[in-house]
Parts: structure tokens; C-alpha cells; sequence
């Protein structure tokens, strides 16, 4: 069965996906059911109702309640069951898990693990989704590929020289080497590429002819969210100087061999030009495609790989190697704890003998 790292927020969808109305979302295997009280709160509980494991999503909200589609258990936003309609008394059991839920720059994220766990202060920073001096373009996407794939794929962004030859890459992406630096469970995987031309997909937009230092610097928070910083700027200069960029890439497990992936692309530049974010939706959308198509083959070749063969990782593999370390790490310290956590099997008097 596959594992997943469970104690940590994951995107559950934008703030726009969540209202009155329940919605299903699958993180990590567990079905959620979304949605909002009267005064606007996200909830986050188990699509499962406890009575017969109808999902709750199928139902409809009742002021602060959901009540099951199938018949009528109703459940309140911390998943007590609050009515039985076909008797007066509440069974205790009659409880649905309640999500940790934290609604920030226009995502809301769920937090699947020990609830006493969760801190909000542990979201990253995504104020760039919000902020006025910044202008966004938004894609939602299944993908039908396992996260880790996503995972090497942003860190490992020489592929755009051959997968996003039109839109955003060139020869001279692979030229450069990396610079890889971790900060706790956050990999870095930095990349200078002094005196070249910008992206065909945004030097209209920037208006950039002519020669740029161009960047990207791809910052994991293991093992949720990618915000990648990049742009380009006069050649020698300062980064903060120039045209940028911040992709914030929201990766969510589904299961083992499907992953949502929330996009949303700011930019610092032409803020006000309606055309040139309709330009990029769709040129992003392009970038996406390729990314899909090229992951979800990859996923294929996966799955039918023979045991014992594995990846040849390269140079430029550095934060791919780092990242899954770090992910590799989190999962076994989250499997040991639940391991301590379960209580022994063996009656009393053996494990005294
Ligand atoms: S399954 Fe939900 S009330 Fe019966
Ligand atoms: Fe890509």
C-alpha cells in the first residue's frame, strides 16, 4: 500500500471550489467532503457518513450542518452527529472525522495527519496570489501521475529545454548547472543563466529584447507545495530589479497514481494588461499540457518498469536526490511514530513474563 506523508497541509482546492454546496475532494486516499458554514467558514470532514458510509458530499448543508443524502444522519461542523431523524437518540459512534482547515490568499488547505499536530503558521507563503502589485493566472489540473513524478519535474527544470521548446525553453537551460541548498524540509535548486535571450512566452510581455541574466530558483516545501522564483534581469543586476515571477505549484496525492495540481503563475510585470494574462492563461495552459502528456506517459513507463531497474540520476538531479531523502525521512518518522502509537496486542501477562 502506499504511504504518504500525512502530517502537513495540503491544497484542497481554491477558495472559489468551497461553498454552500458539499464537494468531494481525495487527499492521501481519504474522501473529504468541503464546505462553508453561514458565516462563510471553510469545513473540512470525512465523506463517509458513519452511518452506512454514504458519502456526505451527496447531501446538502443545513445552516452549519451537512446532512447525509441517504437518511437524513446530520452532522455538525466539528462531525458530531447532531439528528437521527428515524430516532430521538444519537448513537455515540455517530461521528465523522473533522479536518484541520486553513483558508489563506485563495486557497484553502486541509491538513490529513494528527490534528493535534497542525499549526497554521506552517503554511508557506503564497501572499504573491493576493497581492495588488501582482498580477495572477490560475489553472487546476488532475493529473494522472503519481506526486513524486510532479515532485522531480519542477525540481528538474531542464526539461524545458525539450518538453517546453516553444513556450518557455531553450538550449541554454541544460547549459547551466544548479546550485542545491536545504533549509530544514525545504530543498532550493538555484539556476543562473547570464546574457540570454528572454522566454518566448513572456518577452512579449515584458516587452524584453535583447540580452537578460535569466533565473529560476525552485524552492520545495516537502512535500506539498513548489514556489518556484524566476525571471530576468539587466545582465550583472540585482534579481529583485527585474521582471518577476513566482510559480506556486499546490501538489495534492490523490492515490498512488493520481495527483491534483493547483497552478497559479504571478507576475510583476504588465499588471494591468487584461490581454497579456489572457495570453499567458492560454500559453500556460499550453505549458501544462506538455507537462501532463509527458508525466502521465512517464507514469505508464512506471508502473510496467521491471523491478530492479530504477532512475540514472544525474548532475542535475541534485534536488531530486535531496527532496526524496527529505521525503523518505518524513515518512518513516511518521510511520515509527504510528507504530509507537499502537497499543500491543499481547495480553497483559505474556508481555510481563
Ligand atoms: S448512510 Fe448516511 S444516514 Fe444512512
Ligand atoms: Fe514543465
Amino acid at each position: 500500500m502506499k504511504m504518504y506523508v500525512l502530517n502537513t497541509w495540503y491544497v484542497a482546492g481554491w477558495s472559489t471550489d468551497v461553498t454552500r454546496k458539499p464537494v468531494r475532494r481525495i487527499i492521501c486516499e481519504q474522501p473529504i467532503v468541503l464546505f462553508r458554514t453561514q458565516d462563510n467558514q471553510a469545513v473540512a470532514l470525512a465523506d463517509r457518513c458513519a452511518h452506512r458510509a454514504f458519502p456526505l458530499s451527496e447531501g446538502r448543508t443545513i445552516g452549519d450542518s451537512i446532512e447525509c443524502g441517504y437518511h437524513g444522519f446530520t452532522y455538525g461542523a466539528d462531525g458530531a452527529c447532531t439528528r437521527v431523524p428515524a430516532q430521538s437518540s444519537i448513537p455515540e459512534r455517530a461521528r465523522v472525522r473533522k479536518y484541520p482547515v486553513v483558508e489563506k490568499d485563495g486557497w484553502i488547505w486541509v491538513w490529513t495527519g494528527d490534528a493535534d499536530l497542525a499549526d497554521p503558521a506552517d503554511v508557506p507563503d503564497t501572499h504573491w496570489m493576493v497581492d495588488p502589485e501582482w498580477a495572477t493566472v490560475t489553472h487546476s489540473y488532475h493529473f494522472q501521475c503519481r506526486a513524486d513524478l510532479i515532485h522531480d519535474n519542477l525540481l528538474d527544470l531542464t526539461h524545458e529545454s525539450f518538453l517546453h521548446k516553444t513556450t518557455v525553453g531553450d538550449d541554454y537551460i541544460y547549459e547551466h548547472g544548479i546550485t542545491v541548498e536545504v533549509d530544514g524540509n525545504v530543498v532550493s535548486v538555484d539556476r543562473l543563466m547570464p546574457s540570454v535571450e528572454a522566454p518566448p512566452l513572456y518577452a512579449e510581455t515584458m516587452d524584453a529584447r535583447g540580452l537578460f541574466d535569466r533565473f529560476h530558483c525552485t524552492e520545495f516545501f516537502v512535500p506539498n507545495l513548489h514556489v518556484l522564483h524566476s525571471g530576468i534581469t539587466g545582465e550583472g543586476r540585482p534579481r529583485e530589479e527585474g521582471f518577476l515571477i513566482k510559480v506556486l505549484n499546490g501538489i495534492t496525492p490523490i492515490d498512488e497514481h493520481n495527483s491534483w495540481y493547483y497552478y497559479a503563475f504571478s507576475r510583476n510585470f504588465a499588471v494591468d494588461n487584461a490581454q497579456a494574462t489572457e495570453e499567458l492563461r492560454i500559453g500556460l495552459a499550453t505549458v501544462l499540457d506538455e507537462d501532463a502528456a509527458a508525466l502521465e506517459a512517464q507514469e505508464v513507463g512506471m508502473r510496467t518498469r521491471p523491478e530492479g531497474e530504477h532512475d540514472v540520476l544525474i548532475a542535475q538531479d541534485g534536488g531530486v536526490a535531496k527532496a526524496r531523502r527529505i521525503l523518505a525521512s518524513l515518512l518513516r518518522k511518521e510511520q515509527q511514530a504510528a507504530a509507537a502509537a499502537v497499543p500491543s496486542r499481547e495480553p497483559a501477562a505474556s508481555r510481563r513474563a
